[in-house]
């Protein structure tokens, strides 16, 4: 049993993860690109591919991308790609746009036309959020913010809620000795300060109770809302992304948050009151939008979804006519997997890297990174 900051990838694993063949591991390895390491299971010794070497190769993707090197190539083979896809899609046949690449064409290449490229995210300030308790925020936010981080992102986890669910989900026990973002925002705390890495690319804000006392004297500071995204600024540009877990009310330190984020991601679960309140919650957004001249990403994420149920059935048909523009394609379902990494305290890939727990996050980092 691993942590989040000690797992290493199969390289079944870490093909899936990347989107390439598995075969193309040997000459990623040959050109520099991946670097694996060997670990003894039971009496062999395993080809696997650590965090940290898993972060190198995509954010060596990235910036072969981002730099343009190779640009032509990338574009030629990417069009190619586009053609084979559309020859499949109208029947003309899988080959009918020809080879895409020739015995030239250099691997990273091959792995960034073809492959996962962790390219900026759409939006860079995220907030999970729902007034009601129990949605699985938190459980979504640590997910999501490990899932990023896995694939190379600069993260910050910022953790808004008393409870402290993201920080223990992020393995952090000890957050009663540490800062929180109370003390940025009511002791002027540098919020430099308050920030604790937890993993390779992944850094964090963690709270304890202390900052269920909060409201009373950050309702009395001046710019009370403002306090929050003037303090993010300052660290925004050492990040890909940052994420909060928001506490489940009507909170000022929430109403902060929805000034500071672009993308505000509102997990329901499929249960009818939990439908129920969804008014109410987007009915807040809209509110703060005027207030604060603001024009926010509204994502909707259904949660805890069961296809056995004929009410989750409902409550998921019922949301998507609802609020048509807003709901995910991707649906969270309720799974052992999610509920054992939580207890686990890491990612679900590295409970079931196979199963539908992992497959539903992949699906819903995609989907929040890039729309
Ligand atoms: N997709 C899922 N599959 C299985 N269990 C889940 C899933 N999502 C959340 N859970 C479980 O549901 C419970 C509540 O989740 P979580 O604590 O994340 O909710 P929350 O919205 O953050 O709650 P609060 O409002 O109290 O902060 C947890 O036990 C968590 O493991
Ligand atoms: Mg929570």
């Amino acid at each position: 049993m691993s942590t989040f900051k000690e797992i290493c990838f199969t390289p079944a694993e870490f093909s899936s993860l990347a989107k390439i063949e598995k075969s193309f591991i040997p000459a990623l390895e040959e050109g520099g690109i991946l670097k694996t390491i060997k670990r003894r299971v039971g009496n062999v010794d395993r080809k696997m591919i650590p965090l940290v070497e898993a972060q190198n190769y995509f954010r060596h993707l990235r910036e072969v991308v981002e730099s343009g090197r190779h640009g032509d190539q990338i574009v030629a083979a990417l069009e190619a790609k586009e053609a084979r896809l559309a020859a499949i899609a109208d029947g003309t046949g899988a080959t009918a746009a020809g080879p895409a690449f020739s015995a030239e064409t250099p691997i990273e290449v091959i792995a960034a036309a073809t492959g996962f490229v962790p390219l900026a995210p759409m939006h860079k300030v995220q907030m999970f959020y729902n007034v009601k308790g129990g949605t699985g925020k938190s459980t979504l936010t640590a997910q999501y913010v490990m899932r990023a981080a896995m694939m190379g992102y600069r993260v910050l986890a910022l953790d808004l809620d008393g409870q402290g669910h993201l920080t223990v989900n992020l393995d952090i026990l000890d957050a009663h000795e540490r800062p929180t973002i109370y003390d940025v925002l009511i002791n002027d705390l540098p919020i430099a300060d308050s920030i604790m890495n937890v993993a390779p690319c992944l850094d964090l804000i963690p709270a304890n109770l202390g900052l269920c006392n909060i409201e009373i004297p950050l309702n009395n500071k001046t710019r009370r809302e403002y306090r929050l995204s003037e303090a993010i600024r300052k660290i925004a540009d050492q990040y890909d992304i940052i994420v909060s877990d928001t506490n489940p009310a009507a909170s000022i330190l929430n109403g902060s948050m929805l000034v500071a984020a672009s993308k505000v991601n509102v997990v329901c679960a499929t249960n009818p009151l939990s439908f129920h309140g969804m008014s109410l919650v987007m009915a807040t957004i809209e509110e703060m939008e005027k207030e604060f001249d603001r024009s926010l990403n509204v994502t909707i994420v259904p949660n805890l979804y069961d296809n056995r149920e004929v009410i989750s059935q409902e409550v998921l048909g019922e949301l998507r006519s609802q609020f048509p523009d807003h709901c995910t394609r991707s649906v969270m379902n309720r799974s052992a997997d999610i509920n054992e990494a939580t207890k686990r305290r890491t990612t679900v890939f590295d409970v079931n890297s196979r199963g539908m727990g992992a497959t539903d996050v992949n699906a819903l980092t995609e989907e929040l990174l890039f729309s």
